[in-house]
């Protein structure tokens, strides 16, 4: 009878302890630049080629312009890596700054977008490429340079 009880709490316990996620990372910083800014950036970027044409392509833009803010959170959660096996800066102040960017410059093409205004959109991309080449001037293209030691 007893070994019953303790089967059936043990049972409890593992259901619980599956309820529970703790955010961490899947993918290297790659693999989510690639399949979260990119295309999304993208799609805001087509805006100046192309005016949405329906409801739905702003509302495109619009979702766009969140996953941009949303990946601001991605790229300063701990544990992630580069490619190259290196962690994610994310103790440092101007990564940090950078994903703020995103966050700024995403909210500026929301709100364009929310305004089904083609022009004001156009107004943002000048913001949102920024965004993307202010972290990727430092962090990508001069790897070596932002993993060596600050100067004094
Ligand atoms: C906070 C810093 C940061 C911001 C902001 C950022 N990136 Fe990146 N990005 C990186 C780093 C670092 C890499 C290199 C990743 C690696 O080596 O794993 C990268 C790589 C990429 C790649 C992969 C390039 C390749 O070789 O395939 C793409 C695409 C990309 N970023 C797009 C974007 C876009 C679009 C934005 C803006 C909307 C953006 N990123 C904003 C830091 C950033």
């Amino acid at each position: 009878m007893r070994v019953v009880v303790v089967v059936i709490l043990a049972g409890v316990a593992t259901a619980q302890a599956q309820a529970t996620y703790k955010p961490k990372p899947v993918a290297n910083l790659k693999q989510i630049m690639r399949s979260i800014p990119y295309p999304n950036s993208n799609l805001i970027f087509d805006v100046q080629s192309k005016s949405p044409k329906d409801e739905m392509e702003w509302k495109n833009v619009e979702n766009a312009s969140m996953a941009i803010v949303e990946f601001a959170n991605l790229v300063t959660i701990p544990g992630r890596v580069l490619e190259n096996g290196q962690p994610v800066p994310v103790e440092r102040a101007d990564w940090n700054k950078y994903a703020r960017g995103l966050v700024d410059a995403g909210q500026a093409c929301y709100q364009a977008a929310r305004k089904r205004s083609p022009e004001a959109v156009i107004g943002c991309t000048d913001r949102l490429s920024e965004s993307c080449s202010h972290c990727h001037d430092v962090y990508r293209d001069r790897p070596q340079a932002a993993a060596a030691p600050k100067k004094p």
